[in-house]
């Protein structure tokens, strides 16, 4: 198949012609998810010109350093939804610059789809092709149905270094606006009820610009012994549930989070013993597709799959066979509470701190500063069979306990939360009273080096009583003292 076909030969331009086509203010919607498939050709090209300004960016989730940092960085963007993980667009949040609202990953689209938002005035996507009936994705599908679907044109970045041996690995399924939703047929990881392009009429098509930039690789810390103890002791929680009849001995498709920790804790599974699992997930990073070289997993649902630079590489030269074991989703489908539920997940996130009461922080630096966004924790946390928040028990060397008295933000409340785990151990929320759970997490997953400051947190908030016990005035003790003395713990 030829990337760009015959009828579409003429809108072949440079970026520096297609960008023009954009003008200061406009709400643009990109493709892009988790640093994977994000346009860089037109982001170039604005910079270079900087004749557009105040632009509203609309990403299903992260993108490139080449997009999110650098135009950022140009003072481009005034606004940006929904998920980002770049540190100088963390920056211009926090510093009040950019305006961002942080919300679900299955909100997005959803938002888009009933236009409810910004009116997307052009869809800038990256594919590996385009054909009369639509655009081949890259490794990432994210939000680009929703903003190609709805945007009043469409720029596409045709990238020449993607292999054509993605044509074939995504589904793109068309769930409509309620109350006409339609029920979505996936009934198992694998199903595939929709179509292997995202449909873009041609007469939207504004602009095409041939690329041969390759996404900037992914970037995980390496495992270390507390998080390999963490991912043990995960292995150790899902053998006992399915020895005690609460899980099936395949476990059900499991989805596992964004970053290093969530890389590290899956690499656990490999010497499990666990075969033929399935995942059913956003992001496939790079434990995900060892584990599915191995035949841990058997077969994997995502929205995109973000790997370092050698694993990409595998990746890209085995597609063939990939593509009979992955399939990629929009992230309205990847994320949907629906099939999330009915399938029966099991998610896995990081969070950034989980107080006693088992409420997370996902989020918020010390209560106010943007880590990157709730992504899809809210969507799999909520509707999962079953639920894990996985951390090491503190931060910075250790200069920061992840587990407080209460956390400085919260995303997850003590309703939705179920397991956390950390080195130290495992706490079993569920069916717990906010008393037991205090104890469960102060003995079994705080650090050492924290349990008496906490042990006497509860202690001074029970003797207050109530259904959960707090002390006010002490609360923010720990975040307080890190603020004014650099740790927690003096
Ligand atoms: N207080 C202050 N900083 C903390 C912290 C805490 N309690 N816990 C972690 N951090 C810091 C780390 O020190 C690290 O900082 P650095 O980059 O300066 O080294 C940073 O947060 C990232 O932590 P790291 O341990 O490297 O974990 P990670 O790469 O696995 O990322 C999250 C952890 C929470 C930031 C990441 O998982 C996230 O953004 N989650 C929210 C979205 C989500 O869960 N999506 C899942 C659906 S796919």
């Amino acid at each position: 198949m030829e990337r760009v076909c015959q009828a579409l030969h003429s809108r072949i331009q440079s970026a520096q012609q297609a960008a023009a086509l954009i003008k200061s203010g406009m709400p643009l919607g990109m493709s892009g998810f988790t640093i994977v498939g994000y346009p860089k050709a037109i982001p170039q090209a604005l910079i270079q010109s900087g004749h557009a300004k105040d632009l509203t960016l609309c990403i299903g989730a992260s993108a490139g350093d080449e997009l999110d940092g650098a135009m950022v960085r140009h003072g481009l963007v005034a606004r940006r939804y929904s998920y980002q993980s770049n540190k100088d667009m963390r920056d211009a949040i926090n510093g009040g610059t950019v305006d961002y609202n942080d919300m679900h990953v299955s909100q997005f689209p959803l938002y888009v789809n009933q236009g409810v938002g910004p009116a997307i005035d052009f869809a800038v996507v990256e594919c590996a092709a385009v054909t009369e009936q639509g655009l081949i994705p890259t490794a990432s599908v994210g939000g680009s149905d929703a903003v190609v679907r709805m945007a009043r044109q469409v720029i596409v970045e045709v990238n020449t270094t993607l292999p054509m041996g993605l044509c074939g690995m995504h589904d793109i399924f068309e769930v409509g606006i309620p109350p006409h939703a339609k029920p979505i047929p996936i009934l198992q990881p694998e199903d595939r009820p929709g179509l292997p392009y995202i449909p873009c009429p041609t007469e939207k098509i504004a602009a095409i610009v041939l690329t041969d930039q390759p996404d900037r690789p992914a970037k995980f810390k390496p495992l270390t012994s507390t998080s390999r103890k963490i991912g043990e002791n995960i292995v150790a929680f899902l053998k006992a549930e399915v020895a005690a009849g609460r899980l099936p001995e395949n476990l059900g498709p499991i989805q596992s989070g964004v970053g290093s920790v969530g890389n590290a804790v899956l690499q656990a599974l490999t010497a499990s013993g666990f075969r033929g699992l399935t995942i059913y997930t956003e992001v496939m990073q790079d434990a995900a597709l060892s584990l599915l070289e191995s035949g841990v997993f058997r077969f994997a649902s995502a929205s995109a799959i973000s790997l370092e630079e050698k694993t990409r590489e595998r990746f890209y030269q085995n597609i063939d066979t990939f593509r009979k074991k992955i399939v990629l989703r929009p992230q309205e489908i990847s994320n949907h509470p629906e099939v999330i539920r009915r399938l029966g997940v099991i998610a896995l996130n990081t969070p950034i701190e989980v107080d006693i009461y088992g409420n997370v922080n996902s989020t918020h630096i010390l209560g106010t500063r943007i880590m990157n966004g709730i992504g899809g924790s809210g969507d799999f946390t909520r509707n999962a069979r079953l639920n894990i928040f996985a951390t090491e028990s503190v931060a910075k060397g250790g200069l920061i306990s992840c587990i407080v008295p209460m956390v400085s933000h919260v995303d997850h409340t003590e309703h939705d939360t179920q397991v956390i785990v950390t080195e130290q151990g495992i706490a079993d929320l569920r069916w717990r009273s906010p008393r037991e759970r205090a104890e469960l997490l102060i003995e079994n997953c705080a650090h050492p080096d924290y349990r008496p400051l906490l042990r006497e947190y509860l202690q001074s908030a029970l003797s207050g009583g109530g259904q959960t016990p707090h002390d006010l005035a002490l609360v923010f003790s720990f975040h307080r003292r890190f603020q004014e003395t650099g740790s927690m713990r003096t």
